[in-house]
């Protein structure tokens, strides 16, 4: 059953984060290219935005205060949307529709979104180190740098995009296919829930071990419930070309699996991903009902 409650909790995140980002943003008419303007319309073209709604949701069940969660949002945004930017591109998936809109190639033209993906990227880093908030110690800043690092790097979405690439045309195995959409898609999601952690520099070895258990299932659910949208859904509620998977030969769960065996594989990392959490108290509500809600989300 859908938690309609659960959807102001995310609005009042999503409005966090939409402002936030604004302030971090190159202004767009002070520069005599159109680099800001190209980085503004990668980010601020909607999205659901359910790498910032973990980052605070987990912000909070720690005990922060959301305003000292805002930088980590932030850059987590910053470096999802570059990734977008460039997955569009022809050389990866070659997509027209991004968010209801046209891909940012399309919108301006490939060398921009390029760019405009290299500069969110730099300064997803930027905004990191410069966080001027005078609770966080700079070993913490120093590892949230790590973290994002490694995240989004050869070790994980830039590998997973990799692996992806490569895997057009062949049919992976089980392990293969997680393995793949672990990196892509679950390392940004891991690290959505990993920074805020290591913000409050209060979470032991075994509730970070809970954490990173948690988010690993969440994202692994989020990118089979993609894969199962992009057969299931349109082009107007995804805001993003239906069929594109199966138009590339893209292995996918329900290529594997069947939409019934993929769909019961999300159920199935939703129930592990609840398992990590279980014993952790009302706190962390807000991120039960956030894997529940990437499970049955219809875009
Ligand atoms: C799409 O991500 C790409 C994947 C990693 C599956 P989202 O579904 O989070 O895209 P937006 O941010 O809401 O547009
Ligand atoms: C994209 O996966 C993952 C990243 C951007 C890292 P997809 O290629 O499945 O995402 P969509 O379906 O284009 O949003
Ligand atoms: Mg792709
Ligand atoms: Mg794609
Ligand atoms: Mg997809």
């Amino acid at each position: 059953m859908v938690d309609e409650s659960f959807n102001s909790i995310l609005t009042v995140y999503r409005q966090r984060v939409d402002k936030a980002l604004l302030t971090h943003l190159p202004a767009r008419e002070t520069s005599g290219t159109q680099l800001p303007a190209v980085m503004h319309y990668a980010v601020t073209n909607g999205g659901k935005r359910v790498r910032p709604v973990l980052t605070y949701a987990t912000g909070k069940a720690l005990g922060l205060s959301l305003d000292r969660v805002d930088v980590a949002a932030c850059a987590m945004e910053m470096m999802h949307a570059y990734s977008l930017v460039h997955d569009d591109l022809p050389a990866m998936d070659d997509d027209d529709l991004r968010r209801g809109k046209p891909t940012c190639h399309k919108a301006f033209d490939e060398a921009l979104a390029i760019l405009a993906g290299d500069a969110l990227q730099a300064l997803a880093f930027t905004i990191l180190a410069l966080n001027r908030d005078p609770l966080v110690s700079d070993t913490a800043k120093l590892r949230m740098v790590e973290v994002l690092g490694e995240a989004s790097g050869a070790k994980g979405m830039a590998a997973g995009q990799a692996i992806d690439l490569e895997s057009v045309g062949h049919t992976l195995t089980l392990d293969e296919l997680e393995n793949m959409h672990n990196h892509k898609t679950g390392a940004l999601i891991k690290a959505s829930v990993l920074l805020p952690a290591v913000l409050s520099e209060t979470a032991n070895a075994e509730l970070l071990a809970r954490l990173e258990g948690y988010a690993g299932a969440v994202g692994l659910c989020f990118q089979i419930v993609d894969d199962i949208l992009d057969v299931v859904s349109d082009t107007e509620t995804l805001g993003k070309k239906q069929g594109a998977d199966i138009a590339l030969n893209k292995p996918t769960y329900p290529a594997l699996l069947g939409l019934d065996g993929a769909r019961e594989h999300a159920e199935n990392m939703h129930q592990t991903a609840l398992s990590h959490l279980e014993g952790l108290g009302p706190d962390f509500d807000e991120l039960r009902r956030l894997s529940a809600y990437i499970m049955q989300r219809t875009y």
